[in-house]
């Protein structure tokens, strides 16, 4: 069990790709504490965690408010104990060409993908200097923040920010031995995207940038989240680790 006694924390965790991550670190031994909108979602979450044998705690929270977020990491930290792993998880991605492309849809996308995952690290790393402690934050970014994609302008320009916001607080954090790294995955089958997945069209056309052949599935980031999570990637920091079938090695 490579994260016995760690405390992890999973934002978005109440559906999707966060609900695989965190059955993958709960299968490792974490504590696991969901976060979500949906405090519904993160409570089947961990009613799958505990079901497995594992350990978890729903949370409800707006994780785009830098109040609600401190007083989550504070309740955390009551309940639970000091957070070990964090993985910032939450995000959207609204399909809107770019000239169609509001301000709304672009502040929306910036808050949840990006405002979140600043604040959320900076509380947690934070907390972590503050007792000395070394820790790992894993960080949801996507293959639209390595190459540009049609009626995701606004999120590819956020995901790629959330890959550079990896890279410059892994610089800043390392002398705490905090590790900060990211995730990147391709098209993954989550709620978010099951009426494009289940869509022939669209299907055979995300198959056809697909090496491996198939769409992802949440468990796909489970074995990544726990190497970036854990000791075993202690020499890691400032990376991401592309998980999309091959799409973007052509
Ligand atoms: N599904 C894919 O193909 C894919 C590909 C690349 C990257 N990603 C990324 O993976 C992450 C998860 O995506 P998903 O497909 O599982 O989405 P999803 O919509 O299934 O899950 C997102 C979860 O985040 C929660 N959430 C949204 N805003 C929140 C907020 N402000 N505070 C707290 N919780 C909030 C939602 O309630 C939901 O439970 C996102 O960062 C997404 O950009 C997904």
């Amino acid at each position: 069990m490579r994260l016995k006694g760690k405390v992890a924390v999973v934002t978005g965790g109440g559906s999707g790709n966060g609900r695989g991550i965190s059955l993958g670190l709960a299968r490792e031994g974490a504590m696991v504490a969901v976060p979500d909108l949906n405090l519904t979602g993160a409570q089947e979450t961990c009613r799958l965690i505990r079901r497995a044998g594992g350990k978890a705690q729903a949370y409800q929270a707006d994780v785009t408010a830098k109040d609600a977020v401190q007083a989550l990491f504070q309740q955390i930290k009551t309940e639970l104990g000091e957070v070990d792993v964090l993985v910032n998880n939450v995000g959207v991605a609204l399909f809107s060409p770019f000239l169609e492309t509001t301000e709304e849809t672009w502040q929306i996308t910036v808050d949840v993908n990006l405002k979140s995952t600043f604040l959320c690290t900076q509380t947690v790393a934070a907390a972590m200097i503050a007792r000395g402690h070394k820790g790992s934050i894993v960080n949801i970014a996507s293959i639209a923040g390595f190459i540009g994609m049609r009626g995701l302008a606004h999120y590819a320009a956020v995901k790629a920010g959330v890959i550079l916001l990896t890279k410059s607080a892994a610089l800043e954090l390392a002398p705490h031995g905090i590790r900060v790294n990211a995730i990147a995955p391709g098209i993954i089958h989550t709620p978010a995207t099951h009426g494009r997945v289940t869509d022939p069209d669209r299907l055979k056309l995300y198959l056809s940038n697909i090496p491996l052949g198939r769409v992802g599935d949440p468990e796909d980031l489970a074995g990544a989240a726990v190497y970036l999570g854990s000791e075993e990637s202690s020499y890691a920091t400032g990376t991401v680790i592309t998980l999309d079938g091959g799409w973007i090695a052509q």
